[in-house]
C-alpha cells in the first residue's frame, strides 16, 4: 500500500534536474552527431591516433597521389594535405558502410585546393550500383582557395562514396560532404535524426564534452609552439574558430578527433534543445588509468586563464576579447553559462583538490554568479571517494559531481542512497551512471534508483546518465544512451526510462510511503564483464561464485576462449592457457557468453598487465 500526504511539502524538483551527458566516445562526435559525411578530411589521421591509421585512413588514391606534410600546408594547424598528380582521383569510404545519402536531399561539397597551374575537379557520388547525383565540375587556380559544389542525391544509399577527380596536379584539402539538412539547418551542424533524440528528451542540461576525454592527455606540451601536436589534452580553444584551422588530436578513446563539433557547436545545441550548456574543463591532473598531477605553476595559471576565457566566450560582451570571437563565429548574444565543472572523476583526490581551490577562487573572483562544480572520483574508488568528499565538504564547494556504474541490482538496492546525505554539505550533481545494460531490466533499475534521486532533490540537483551515443561499429564503452551507425538510430530501454523522467519533471516532491513492497532479492540474468585499460594484458584462472561461494563460472583457459566475446577492438587468443590480449586502443572489455547471475559476485582473476594504461 502507498500512503501520500498531499499537505505535506517534500523537496522542490529544478527544472534541470535530469540532463544527458554528451562524450566523444564511441565515435560520438565525427561520424556521428557532427554530420560531416567524409571521414579524415584533412588527412590528418595518425599512428598517434590509432596503430591501424595512417593518413590516407578512409581514401583510395586511384593513380599518383600522397599525403605531404610540409611548408605548402593550408596552415599551420593543419599539418598534412593531398597531393594529386594530373588524372588522379581520391576517393572517400565515410563511416560505417559508407557515405548516406538519400533521394531528393541536396549536399554540400567544398574543398581547399590549391593549383598554381589551374585544374579542373570532377566531384561525383557512386555506390556499386552507379551514380548517387550529377557529378560536378569545379574549376581552381592558384594558391590555397575554398571551393563549393551542390549535389542532389538522386537515389538513397548507405554505401556511397565521394571521388575527386583532377585533371591536372593539385594540392587538396579540407574534403567535405554536408547534408544541408542539418539540426536546425545550422552551418557545420548537426546530424539530425541524433540531435531530434536529444532534442526529445528535454534535458535540462548538457554536460560536455567528457569523460575521461577532458582530464587525460598529455598537458605538459600545451603550449604556443605545439599548438599542433598530438595527444595534448582537450583544450577549448583548439575546438573553435574556422574549422581548417581546428587542428585534428588523438582522442583519448582511440580515434582521431577532427574537433568540428567544438565548444562554439556545443553551446548552439544547449541552446538550439533549451538545455543549460555544462562544460567540463580539465584540472591539470590526469585521470582514467594515467593518475598523474602536472606541477607546473604557470602551466596552471594558463589553464586558470582558459577558463576565465571559456566563461567570456561565452557570456561576455561581443566588445571583450573572447565574446568578440563567439560573435565573429555568428553567435553576438551570450550563451548564458551559469555552472561549470572543474576535472573529470579524479583520482588523486588531494592533488586534485589542490588545484580546484585555485580554479574556484579566480572565478569567483571575476564571475561570482558561476557555480564551479567539483569532484569526488568514482564511487566505487574507496578511500578516494570518501577523501575527496571530506575535502569537499570542509571547502564548502557548492556541487560534487560523482559518478558509478554498478549492476541492475545495485541500483536496486541503494534507492535510499542520498536519504542520509548531508543537508548542508555540497549539493550533488550525479554526472554518469547507469547499470551496466541497454536491456529492459537495466532501464527499470534505473527507473527504481532515480525515484530516490527525485526523492532527494534537495541534495541531488543535477543528474545525467551515461554517455549519449555509440556507433554500432565503433564501441569503446557501454552502456549508452543511443545507438546508430552512418544511416539510423534506435533508442535504448534506459533512454525511455530518462524519457519519461526529463519530459515530467514535477515541481515538489509529495512524500509518500510504501508498505508491503517485494524484496528486492532474486537473481537477474546477464554476464561478467571484465573491464581493463592495458594495452597488452593476460588472463588466466577466472573465477566468479556468488556471495556464499557457490560457482558461477570458471575459465583457466585450456581450452578455448569460446566464453568471451569483446568490444574495444584488438586481438585476443589463448596462448599457454592464458588468455592474452594486444594491440588495445582504448578500454575494452572482455564479456563472458553465459548466462550468469546479477548477484553479489566475488570475482578472483589472474591478470598481469604487460604494457599499456
Ligand atoms: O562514461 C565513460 C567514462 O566513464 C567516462 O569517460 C569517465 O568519466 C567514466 O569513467
Amino acid at each position: 500500500a502507498i500512503t501520500v500526504d498531499p499537505t505535506a511539502k517534500g523537496a522542490k524538483i529544478d527544472d534541470t534536474m535530469y540532463g544527458v551527458f554528451f562524450e566523444d566516445i564511441n565515435r560520438a562526435a565525427d561520424g556521428g552527431l557532427y554530420a560531416e559525411l567524409v571521414q579524415n578530411r584533412s588527412f590528418e589521421y595518425s599512428t598517434d591516433d590509432n596503430r591501424s591509421y595512417t593518413p590516407l585512413t578512409s581514401w583510395t588514391v586511384d593513380g599518383t597521389g600522397q599525403v605531404v606534410n610540409d611548408d605548402g600546408r593550408l596552415n599551420a594547424r593543419n599539418r598534412n594535405y593531398l597531393s594529386l598528380a594530373a588524372g588522379s582521383t581520391v576517393t572517400n569510404a565515410g563511416y560505417n558502410t559508407g557515405v548516406h545519402v538519400e533521394e531528393g536531399k541536396k549536399y554540400d561539397f567544398s574543398v581547399w585546393a590549391r593549383a598554381e597551374s589551374g585544374t579542373t575537379l570532377t566531384v561525383s557520388l557512386q555506390d556499386a550500383d552507379g551514380s548517387l547525383a550529377t557529378a560536378r565540375q569545379v574549376a581552381a587556380k592558384g594558391g590555397w582557395a575554398k571551393y563549393k559544389a551542390t549535389f542532389t542525391a538522386t537515389r538513397t544509399s548507405s554505401n556511397g562514396r565521394l571521388t575527386v577527380a583532377s585533371s591536372a596536379a593539385a594540392a587538396l584539402d579540407m574534403v567535405s560532404l554536408f547534408p544541408r539538412d542539418t539540426y536546425k539547418h545550422q552551418a557545420n551542424g548537426l546530424r539530425k535524426d541524433l540531435a531530434e533524440k536529444i532534442a526529445a528528451l528535454h534535458p535540462g542540461f548538457v554536460r560536455f564534452p567528457g569523460g575521461c576525454l577532458v582530464n587525460t592527455g598529455s598537458m605538459e606540451d600545451y603550449s604556443e609552439a605545439s599548438d599542433w601536436q598530438r595527444k595534448r589534452s582537450y583544450q577549448w580553444k583548439d575546438t573553435i574558430g574556422p574549422v581548417e584551422e581546428r587542428a585534428t588530436n588523438s582522442n583519448f578513446w582511440g580515434y582521431n578527433q577532427s574537433y568540428g563539433l567544438g565548444y562554439y557547436e556545443y553551446f548552439r545545441l544547449s541552446e538550439d534543445i533549451g538545455a543549460m550548456p555544462l562544460p567540463v574543463v580539465p584540472a591539470l591532473v590526469t585521470g582514467c588509468g594515467q593518475n598523474q598531477a602536472v606541477d607546473d605553476e604557470a602551466l596552471l595559471k594558463r589553464h586558470i586563464q582558459d577558463t576565465l576565457d571559456l566563461i567570456e566566450f561565452a557570456n561576455g560582451p561581443v566588445t571583450s576579447t573572447w565574446g568578440k570571437k563567439r560573435a565573429r563565429m555568428g553567435h553576438p548574444k551570450p550563451f548564458h553559462l551559469t555552472h561549470i565543472e572543474v576535472g573529470n572523476e579524479e583520482n588523486l583526490p588531494v592533488e586534485f583538490f589542490a588545484r580546484f581551490k585555485e580554479f574556484r577562487a579566480a572565478i569567483a573572483a571575476k564571475y561570482p554568479d558561476i557555480t564551479v562544480i567539483s569532484n569526488s572520483g568514482p564511487d566505487d574508488a574507496g578511500s578516494v571517494f570518501d577523501t575527496a568528499w571530506q575535502l569537499n565538504k570542509d571547502a564548502k564547494v557548492d556541487m560534487v559531481d560523482e559518478h558509478y556504474y554498478n549492476s541492475p541490482q545495485w541500483f536496486l538496492q541503494n534507492n535510499d542512497r542520498y536519504d542520509s546525505y548531508d543537508r548542508s554539505g555540497p549539493k550533488v550533481f550525479l554526472g554518469e551512471y547507469a547499470s551496466w545494460g541497454n536491456a529492459f531490466k537495466n532501464g527499470l533499475a534505473e527507473a527504481a534508483f532515480m525515484t530516490g534521486l527525485e526523492r532527494n532533490a534537495d541534495v541531488v540537483k543535477l543528474a545525467s546518465y551515461a554517455p549519449l551515443f555509440a556507433n554500432e561499429d565503433y564501441v569503446q564503452w557501454q552502456p549508452d544512451l543511443v545507438w546508430f551507425n552512418n544511416h539510423a538510430s534506435w533508442n535504448s530501454a534506459n533512454y525511455e526510462v530518462q524519457k519519461l523522467f526529463m519530459t515530467n519533471v514535477g515541481d515538489r516532491v509529495v512524500p509518500s510511503t510504501a508498505t508491503g513492497t517485494p524484496a528486492l532479492t532474486g537473481p537477474i540474468a546477464g554476464a561478467v564483464g571484465l573491464s581493463t585499460w592495458a594495452t597488452t594484458a593476460a588472463y588466466d584462472d577466472v573465477k566468479v561464485t556468488d556471495a556464499d561461494g557457490n560457482p558461477l563460472l570458471s575459465d583457466d583457459f585450456s581450452g578455448d576462449a569460446s566464453k568471451w566475446t569483446h568490444t574495444g577492438g584488438g586481438s585476443w587468443s589463448v596462448q599457454d592457457g592464458q588468455y592474452v590480449q594486444t594491440d588495445v586502443a582504448a578500454e575494452n572489455t572482455m564479456v563472458s557468453a553465459g548466462d550468469t547471475k546479477w548477484h553479489d559476485y566475488d570475482l578472483h582473476v589472474k591478470a598481469t598487465k604487460k604494457s599499456g594504461k
